[in-house]
This record gives structure tokens, C-alpha cells and sequence, in this order.
């Protein structure tokens, strides 16, 4: 067979994988198998483009291709093997960075063979800024999320100065297409403000926000490895970019739809840092009432439907394994669990079904917002573990607060309500929870691992 056609069957099937693997990855119980039928098809076509692209190289050039396949391939084996899912955001930051830098490197290393074309050197000046927008934007994500970098820094006209950071960049860009220049010094000029502008951009936004800058940031990259695609000709490598630039962006929308706020209140606003937040959701005050283990253990073991809501909290202590046994107990007393997973509970898309596919919960357990709400007024126990913005009645009831319009989980609905907490202190919006203040709830305060396995231990003593 002809060496072009069978190339471009290989290209077909990649992209092929590339699609049928983002839609499996939609629902948990075929999100493996999606994620190793693409990892299948983008491994066909490198060793199509490597083997059939350009014919047969240097012995030595295939050397260096496979020992930088080597070295790249155990890293990242390693690092994902190791990863906390609690870490997660700041590794996919991590490798979208990646992404990003081997766009800019190539659109920097084809300079030089374009040059002077406008037509071509277009697709190496996107691939250049978007970028190296992308790598430093994705690395100071990294580092906010990883707790190096803590500083939230808004100077006076910090927008004005970024707008012109980019419309400089993007001036220049312009300039090299249309004026034909072939001076390498220029794209290098590009190339540092683009740098800085990606800096620029990330540096400001609060660190509770990084999962949607990431998104964003992810959606630049697959635009950067498109403009890659448009430059060598090659399909898969477009179809790849233009596939991980939509999903970025729809995730991105989706992100913001599910907390209610504007991509550019995002960027350019603060959210989430505590008091002004506070200030004008209003707190709600009152007085709160505990149970005990003991009670808890009586009230869910009797009860018929226990529904189970988790949030950030229960990532952060881990307590999805104790979590899975105190459902398994209870199901073996003939009550029914569910669990009601809100779109943006926890930090990052599909947080919580991750987290509790992880301890081997029954996919069909886990339910979707739209689906468990109408199930909340024939509950007899609704158990929330470390949630607190995703079950705020405020989002329907207070037009002040910063949450209003924000779908949340109808828990008030319940005949009992349970709040598994530290303290009274706010979650991500930094406003006060009306929820707990309700006759119906009880707090059960103490870290989510401890309270939960006192629990179970409670539970089998009756
Ligand atoms: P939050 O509103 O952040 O509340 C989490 C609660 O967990 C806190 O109030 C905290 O209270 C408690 N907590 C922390 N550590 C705990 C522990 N060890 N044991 C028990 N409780 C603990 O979480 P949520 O309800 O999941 O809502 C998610 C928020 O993140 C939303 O506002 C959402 O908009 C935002 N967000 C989500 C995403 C995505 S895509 N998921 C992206 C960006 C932002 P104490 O300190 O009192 O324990």
C-alpha cells in the first residue's frame, strides 16, 4: 500500500480514537477505557508521522526520538502512578504547560523556514503567542496550586496593563506576518512577551479559581497544537488541537454555568478570598444544633433512603474509602444510599465521581444534580460531607449573595439534614450557609476521615 494512504488511515483511526475516548470519557464506568482507547491512537500516529511522515532518518535521529519517548514516557508514568487526587489540578496544569512550551518551541524552530511567507508564518506566529501564553500561564497555576506561589498580587490598572501587554504582543506578531520580516530577533521579542503576558494573566486570579484558568489554559494549548497541524499538514495533530481546544472551552463554559459566574468575572475579579465575599452574601447567624455519633448512628441506621452529598472536604480528608463501608453497612440493613454529586462540588470537573469511583462506589449510585433533586423530599437522612457553597439555600433565596443562580443540591428538602464539618467556617465563596442554621439540621462537627469511621465503628455495634 501506498506509504500517503496508509499515513492517512493511520491519521483516521487516531482521530477516530481521539473522539469515541472524549466521549467515554463522559460517564465513569467507560472513562478508562476512553482514556486508553485515545492514548492508543495518538501513540498509532506518532509512530505513523515518525516512520511514514518523511520516510526513513538518521539512525541517530530515531535514537534521540525514542530516548526522549523513554525519558518522557517513565516521568510521566511515574508522576500520574504518584499523583494525590487532591493534586490532580496542579499536574494537569503541570503537562497542559507541556503542551504549550512544545508549541511555542516548534513555531519558534519553523521561523526561520517560513519566513517571509505570510500565509504559513501566521500558523507559526498563533502557534508561538498561544503558546507561550499557555506554558507560563499554566506554570504559575502550578505553582499557586501547589502552595508555592501565594500571592494574589492586584496593582492599580493591573488590566489596563496587561490589555497592553497583549495587544503589544499581538501587535508584533501582525507586524512579522504582514511586513514579511525574517529577522529572528523578532519573534524572540514575541516570544518574551507572550511569556509575560501568560504571567501576567494567571498572577492576579485567586488560587480557588486556578480550575477554570486551567480549562481556559488547556483550550489554548489545543488551539496552539492546531495552528502545529495547519503547519506540517497534518491531520491528526489538527484534529487533536481542535478536539482539546473545544473540550477546553466547553468545560470552561461549563464550569462557569455551574457556579453561576462570568468567565470575565473570573479573570479579572476576586472570588472566593473571604471577606469581601462574606460582606455581600451577608451572613446569616443563629443557632446551631449538634448530634452525636451515637444519635447519628440510631437515625441513619432506622431510616429507609439516606442520601449522601460530598464536597470538597471529604477529598481533602480522604474519607471516600470509610465512606464506601458506611454505605456498604448500610445497605446490608436494607437502607437505600445515594449519593448526589453537584456539577462543581470539590475543585475540579467531575471531582467527586473520580474521588468515589476511586473507593469502588456502584456508578449507578451516583447521581447526577437534576436527577437526585426531585428524590430529596422522600429522604429520610441527607448526610453532606465537607460541602458547604453546593447546598447554600442563598443561591435561590438571597438576590445579595455571590451564589445567587447558582444550581445547588435541594438537601432542605430532606426530613433530616446532617452537616459533617471542622467548624463554622465558610467554604470556597466564603459566605455563610443559611443550611445550618435550618430546625431540621444537626451539625457533626470533626475532620470527615474521623467522623465517618466513628461512625462505622458506631454502626456495628448495633
Ligand atoms: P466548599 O463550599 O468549598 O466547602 C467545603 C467545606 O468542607 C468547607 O466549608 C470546610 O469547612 C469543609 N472541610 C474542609 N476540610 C474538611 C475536613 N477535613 N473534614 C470535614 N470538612 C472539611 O465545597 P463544595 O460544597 O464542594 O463546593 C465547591 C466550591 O468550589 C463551589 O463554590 C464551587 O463553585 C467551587 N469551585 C469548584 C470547581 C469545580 S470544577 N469543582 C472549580 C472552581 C471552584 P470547615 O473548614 O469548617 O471544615
Amino acid at each position: 500500500m501506498n506509504q500517503t494512504i496508509l499515513l492517512d488511515i493511520i491519521y483516521l483511526i487516531g482521530s477516530v480514537t481521539f473522539i469515541l475516548g472524549l466521549k467515554m470519557m463522559g460517564k465513569p464506568d467507560t472513562a478508562r477505557r476512553g482514556n486508553t482507547y485515545a492514548a492508543f491512537g495518538m501513540t498509532l500516529a506518532i509512530l505513523g508521522t515518525i516512520f511514514l511522515h518523511n520516510g526513513p532518518i538518521a539512525p541517530i535521529i530515531y535514537g534521540m526520538l525514542f530516548g526522549a519517548f523513554a525519558i518522557g514516557g517513565i516521568i510521566g508514568w511515574m508522576v500520574a502512578k504518584k499523583v494525590k487526587m487532591t493534586a490532580m489540578p496542579q499536574l494537569v496544569s503541570l503537562f497542559n504547560g507541556m503542551g504549550g512550551a512544545c508549541a511555542a518551541l516548534i513555531s519558534i524552530m519553523e521561523f526561520h523556514v517560513h519566513a517571509g511567507d505570510p500565509k504559513t508564518i501566521m500558523m507559526v506566529m498563533a502557534g508561538l503567542i498561544i503558546g507561550s501564553i499557555s506554558f507560563s500561564g499554566s506554570m504559575i497555576a502550578f505553582a499557586k496550586l501547589n502552595g508555592n506561589l501565594n500571592k494574589n498580587p492586584k496593582i492599580p490598572g493591573y488590566n489596563i496593563i496587561n490589555a497592553l501587554i497583549l495587544l503589544i504582543t499581538l501587535g508584533v506578531g501582525v507586524y512579522i506576518t504582514v511586513a514579511g520580516v525574517t529577522d529572528f530577533m523578532w519573534p524572540c521579542i514575541d516570544l518574551a512577551l507572550a511569556l509575560l503576558y501568560g504571567i501576567m494573566f494567571v498572577l492576579p486570579i485567586g488560587g480557588a479559581d486556578m480550575p477554570v484558568v486551567i480549562s481556559l489554559l488547556n483550550s489554548f494549548t489545543g488551539l496552539a497544537a492546531a495552528s502545529g497541524g495547519f503547519l506540517y499538514h497534518n491531520k491528526v495533530m489538527l484534529t487533536g488541537g481542535i478536539l482539546v481546544g473545544s473540550a477546553g472551552t466547553i468545560l470552561t463554559i461549563a464550569m462557569c454555568k455551574g457556579m453561576n459566574r462570568t468567565l470575565f468575572s473570573v479573570v479579572f475579579g476576586a472570588f472566593g478570598e473571604g471577606s469581601a465575599a462574606a460582606a455581600s452574601g451577608g451572613a446569616t447567624g443563629g443557632s446551631v444544633k449538634d448530634i452525636s455519633i451515637a444519635d447519628c448512628a440510631v437515625l441513619m441506621n432506622y431510616s429507609k433512603k439516606v442520601v449522601i452529598v460530598p464536597g470538597y472536604g471529604l477529598a481533602v480528608a480522604q474519607a471516600q474509602h470509610v465512606m464506601h463501608e458506611l454505605e456498604a453497612l448500610l445497605e446490608e440493613r436494607g437502607v437505600e444510599v445515594k449519593y448526589a454529586i453537584h456539577p462543581v462540588a470539590g475543585r475540579m470537573p467531575g471531582h467527586m465521581n473520580v474521588l468515589m469511583a476511586e473507593s469502588n462506589v456502584d456508578y449507578s449510585k451516583l447521581c447526577e444534580m437534576e436527577d437526585i433533586n426531585p428524590e430529596f423530599e422522600t429522604t429520610d437522612v441527607v448526610f453532606i460531607v465537607g460541602a458547604n457553597d453546593v447546598v447554600n439555600p442563598a443561591a435561590k433565596t438571597n438576590p445579595a449573595s455571590p451564589i445567587y443562580g447558582m444550581p445547588i443540591l435541594e438537601v432542605e428538602k430532606a426530613k433530616n439534614i446532617i452537616v459533617n464539618k471542622r467548624s463554622m467556617a465558610a467554604g470556597y465563596a466564603g459566605i455563610d450557609n443559611e443550611l445550618f442554621y435550618n430546625p431540621k439540621t444537626s451539625m457533626l462537627f470533626g475532620d470527615a476521615k474521623k467522623v465517618v469511621t466513628e461512625l462505622v465503628a458506631e454502626l456495628k455495634t448495633m
